[in-house]
């Protein structure tokens, strides 16, 4: 049977780093590991919040050294995408996550973009590619990474679809970063920020009214404030949600308490996305089959959770028109 396919907007390539690969790349590079075994490594992945995960997830990154370990995790993120019916992927990569500890930005994101430009011929994956800068890093170090970017001066030809803004939040307002913002829809780049995971929803009003994002990745303490999901809604502005990743982040506290059905009621459009997938228990199809278990879903409400993420994404009317077509056969598949 035909998988749904689907359009991943939320994911970390960090994120997709997965124990044994992180023991493999260990080997590879030469690198002690602090864990003596793959259990003791998955042991730590019990969080208590962002920034407990985030301290494992650039810890973990030690071991991603060479051009060639980034097009490895890339490249096998894409081949567990493809498996699990994504046919889109508009991908995140923290450079600062690989400069910070001596990695050249060329490397790193010369890496993952060997895996990209291979991604639709080898997995009929297509994907676009988002550089998400740390705000808990000066505004001053992204503003400086983003213009060696703009200056196409970083690695043969890699180009890139447009930022974000990821890592802890709360204390970080998206106020700091409006010039990088301005400096990148000046030039032509999409632009999106987390905003409203765990900080409030004035963070989401921030990012809209002084960022201009297209987008807002998770934003479900929007629901706090109904003036915001009013405005949400009239610009039909789509919001990113991550269920597996709000329940292990605690951001919720389980599946059956996520108001993702509420704000689908409410007129949101919301899509479904994995976030972190190595560390949060499952890819974007593992997040659809949660949510189908935990809610009971129908082949409609799928469907249009997959039209949502085609809707949001940054493809082309015709792509989307190819894809939502694609959603329709599998709909006139499943009755
Ligand atoms: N939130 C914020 N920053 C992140 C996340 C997240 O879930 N994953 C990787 N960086
Ligand atoms: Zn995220």
């Amino acid at each position: 049977m035909m998988a749904l396919p689907l359009v991943e907007l939320h994911l970390h390539i960090e994120g997709t780093l997965e124990p044994e690969l992180i023991f493999e790349l260990a080997a590879r590079n030469n690198v002690t590991l602090p864990w003596a075994s793959l259990d003791e490594l998955r042991a730590q992945y019990e969080f208590s919040d962002l920034s407990s995960f985030l301290d494992l997830y650039y810890r973990n990154l030690d071991v991603v050294r060479e051009r060639v370990d980034f097009a490895d995790l890339t490249r096998a993120y894409l081949k567990r995408a493809a498996a699990g019916g994504v046919r889109h992927a508009e991908i995140f990569f923290d450079p600062q996550a690989h400069t910070s500890r001596g990695i050249p930005l060329a490397t790193a994101l010369g890496g993952v973009h060997d895996a990209l430009a291979n991604s639709a011929a080898e997995f009929g994956v297509s994907t676009k590619l988002i550089v998400t800068f740390l705000r808990d890093r000066p505004a001053a170090e992204a503003l400086a990474i983003l213009r060696q970017i703009l200056a196409g001066d970083v690695a043969d030809g890699v180009t890139i679809d447009g930022i974000g803004l990821d890592s802890a939040e709360v204390g970080y307002p998206p106020s700091l970063f409006t010039e990088v913002f301005e400096l990148a829809r000046a030039n032509g780049l999409h632009v999106v920020a987390h905003a409203g995971e765990e900080g409030p929803p004035a963070y989401v009003w921030e990012a809209l009214d002084l960022l201009k994002v297209e987008r807002i990745d998770h934003g479900i303490r929007s629901l706090e404030d109904d003036a915001l999901v009013e405005r949400l809604v009239a610009e039909r502005i789509p919001l990113t949600v991550c269920p597996l990743s709000n329940v292990r982040l605690r951001v919720i506290d389980t599946l059956a308490d996520h108001p993702l059905l509420g704000m689908l009621e409410r007129g949101l459009l919301v899509t479904v996305n994995s976030d972190d997938p190595a560390y949060f228990g499952g890819y974007v199809d593992e997040n659809m089959a949660a949510l189908t278990a935990e809610f009971d879903l129908d082949a409609a409400q799928l469907a249009l959770l997959a039209r949502n993420g085609i809707e949001a994404s940054f493809l082309t009317a015709a792509e989307k028109a190819a894809l939502a077509e694609e959603v329709d056969t599998w709909v006139q598949a499943q009755a």
